[in-house]
């Protein structure tokens, strides 16, 4: 299964999930393309470092339409069958959702459907709830609203700052986003209603 990656930024979770196709716990899955909007990405040289092919598709002068339709180009350039999103900023249309449908996955820092959008963390803290966490979930039309495929938990803290408990969360999506990933590559699961199912062995 080859898989592109799409990042804006730092690119941890893409570090993540790379990471962990090299180590052989993601059978069957190459990562064949990381995918900036952003030249100043970070994770671009992180990817670079690893090997993987990168490319740059900037917005700017552009409509959304024709930034996506060159994004898809080059997945498809790239035999991309699953797009991960890693701390991409930018909203999907539903053309490029129809493109890939049922082959994007995102991981998002909350325990969704609580807190989606922007600044989950700080969402997080300033409600009071006593756990948060990260949640990996296919990509619809919907904002962060696709079916879930797993969820890790994570305490709130008294003492915890959006930034701290941002933090604590990363570790957490770090294990989360190979582990759905492992999980879809495998294609052992069904999409029943919302409902992302395991099949057994
Ligand atoms: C992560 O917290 C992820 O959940 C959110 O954006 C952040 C990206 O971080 N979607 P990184 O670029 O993967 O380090």
């Amino acid at each position: 299964m080859n898989v592109g990656i799409l990042i804006s930024g730092r690119g941890s979770n893409m570090v993540a999930l790379a990471d962990a196709v090299r180590g052989g716990r993601v059978p069957g899955a190459r990562v064949a393309l990381v995918l900036s909007d952003k030249a100043g990405a970070a994770g671009l040289e992180s990817a670079r470092e690893r090997g993987i092919e990168t490319a740059v598709v900037g917005r700017r002068g552009r409509t959304r339409e024709e930034h996506e339709l060159e994004i898809i180009e080059r997945l498809r350039a790239r035999d991309v069958e699953l797009v991960c999103l890693a701390g991409y900023m930018r909203l999907l249309s539903p053309c490029f959702v129809g493109q890939f449908r049922g082959r994007v996955l995102n991981i998002h820092p909350s325990l969704l459907p609580a807190f989606p959008g922007l600044d989950a963390q700080r969402q997080a803290v300033e409600h009071g709830v006593k756990y948060s966490g990260c949640t990996v979930h296919f990509v619809d039309e919907t904002l962060d609203g696709g079916p879930i495929v797993t969820q890790r938990v994570v305490p709130v803290l008294d003492s915890d700052t959006p930034d701290a408990l941002a933090a604590r969360i990363l570790l957490e999506e770090h294990v989360a986003y190979p582990e759905a990933l492992a999980l879809v590559c495998s294609g052992r699961y069904e999409v029943s209603g919302r409902r992302v199912l395991k099949k057994k062995d």
